[in-house]
């Protein structure tokens, strides 16, 4: 029986860079199905309040209705992956921009390439006190957290949680996302996993080989949790009961003893 939940998905048709209409929508769906998904939160890509929210829940619910007569038990539910602008904050109180599943969770998108924008901190902050809880998509893709691992505990410091793309876990990204997944996950940085799948033929469908790999670093009940547990829990909009996050302890700074200080001094 199907049981999983997938909380990062472009399953909708014709909204972004996801499937470009209702049947390519549809064969995604059968895909997730038949690898054991039973629901997926649907994540357009957004920026500044677009494309409106009332678009998103128009297609999600048409899509909902083909996959009824297709008989496809996917039950969809509405997000959006926000990427950051200074004004998320008023647009998420104006109900301008979606949560997931209307949840205080949202997907808070930083930029891949680019440098962290200087009003980052700040945003995260603010969220925080607001009572939102920012989750980033595949932070193992952005080059600024990559190449300053201090910053992944920063920001989490500041409130943010990470989603992890399965994917990383085998390669499917590359190895720079690879190797900071995996230092994400020696540092209990890895908070939830997702698929973000774009089209059905996808190789980022094919998460039984990063469940492997995960289950044997982490035991065996790890990716359970991660597809059903914590992502239930999280579209119920209850607490997530997260490890406190550590510094991998084979790259801890080396401490130096206290009487080689001395000696040196
Ligand atoms: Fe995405």
């Amino acid at each position: 029986m199907s049981t999983y939940i997938d909380l990062h998905n472009h399953i909708l048709p014709g909204i972004d860079d996801g499937p470009k209409d209702i049947n390519e929508s549809v064969k995604l769906a059968r895909e997730l199905n038949a690898r054991g998904f039973e629901t997926v939160v649907a994540t357009p890509h957004a920026l500044g309040g677009k494309p409106a929210p009332e678009k998103i829940l128009t297609t999600l619910n048409r899509l909902q209705e083909a996959l009824v007569e297709e008989e496809i038990p996917l039950t969809l539910l509405p997000g959006s992956e926000q990427h950051i602008t200074p004004d998320l904050l008023e647009k998420l109180d104006k109900k301008e921009s979606l949560t997931l599943n209307n949840t205080s969770y949202l997907l808070l998108e930083l930029p891949m390439l680019q440098p962290l924008p200087l009003f980052a901190e700040e945003l995260l902050f603010n969220l925080n006190k607001s009572g939102y809880r920012p989750v980033i998509p595949h932070p193992e893709r952005v080059v600024a957290l990559q190449m300053n691992e201090h910053m992944l505990f920063r920001l989490h410091q500041l409130g943010a949680l990470y989603q992890v793309t399965w994917g990383a876990f085998t390669g499917l990204l590359g190895s720079a996302a690879q190797k900071t997944a995996r230092f994400m996950l020696d540092s209990s940085l890895v908070h939830l996993l997702a698929t973000d799948a774009h089209h059905p033929d996808t190789s980022l469908l094919k998460i039984d080989k990063a469940a492997l790999v995960l289950d044997q670093s982490m035991g065996q009940s790890y990716s359970k949790t991660m597809l059903t547990e914590r992502p239930k829990k999280l579209i119920a909009g209850d607490f997530l009961d997260l490890p406190a996050p550590k510094y991998p302890e084979s790259r801890a700074p080396r401490r130096v003893p206290f009487l080689s200080r001395l000696f040196r001094a």
